[in-house]
């Protein structure tokens, strides 16, 4: 009889959560979830004035550095192959888990297009704003410049033009490191 009982619980029981789940927090606290853009997916940030100087440097003059990185596509391929690689290294992953992918991509795209001197503008969020909830340590920093280099490389980006990258975002890290 209690077999019985307990068999018709657990056929009626929901399933259990898939491993890697998390509760719904916005239920869970009685906040209202935050709505996807209908149109670009993204997710809305606080309010914050757009500028390309919130892109944390100068762009590099003339056309040669836009060139080394394949122009607009080039640049957005190497960025893609960047945030997937971030994304799954076993360093940062956990840094990205509540990140809106779609901003993101979209956002780190246009700061290096600009800064590359392709043709773009930035309307992102400056970088202390950006990364001032995320309690950033170096050796999460270190990991991210690797993970650039690796997209670099992987799409043929010459080893001095890399190099010239890396140096105009190397100032950057005081703005996001904080551990
Ligand atoms: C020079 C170094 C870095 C640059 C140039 C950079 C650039 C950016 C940009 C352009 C954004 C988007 C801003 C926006 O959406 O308004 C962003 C956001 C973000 N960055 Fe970085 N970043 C750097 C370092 C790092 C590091 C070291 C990590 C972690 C390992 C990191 C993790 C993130 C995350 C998780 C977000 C999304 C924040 C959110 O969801 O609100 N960044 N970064």
């Amino acid at each position: 009889m209690i077999t019985a009982a307990l068999a018709l619980a657990l056929a009626s029981a929901p399933p259990p959560p898939a491993p890697d789940s998390q509760p719904d927090w916005f239920a869970t606290f009685g906040v209202e979830k935050p709505k996807p853009d209908p149109v670009t997916g993204e997710l809305p940030v606080a309010p914050y004035v757009q500028s390309d100087s919130n892109a944390g440097a100068t762009p590099f003059t003339g056309d040669a550095m836009a060139r080394a990185f394949g122009g607009q596509a080039g640049i957005r391929r190497m960025t893609n192959d960047f945030v997937a690689i971030s994304i799954a290294d076993p360093r940062i992953k956990p840094i990205f888990a509540a990140t809106d992918l779609i901003r993101f991509r979209r956002t780190l795209y246009e700061q290096f297009c600009y800064l590359l001197g392709a043709g773009c503008h930035y309307s992102g969020r400056d970088m202390v704003e950006a990364h001032k909830q995320l309690g950033i340590m170096t050796r999460e920093m270190n990991a991210l410049v690797e993970d650039l280099q690796r997209a670099m490389r992987q799409n043929h980006v010459a080893f001095a033009a890399q190099n010239r990258f890396l140096s105009k975002l190397a100032p950057m890290s005081k703005d996001v490191i904080r551990r």
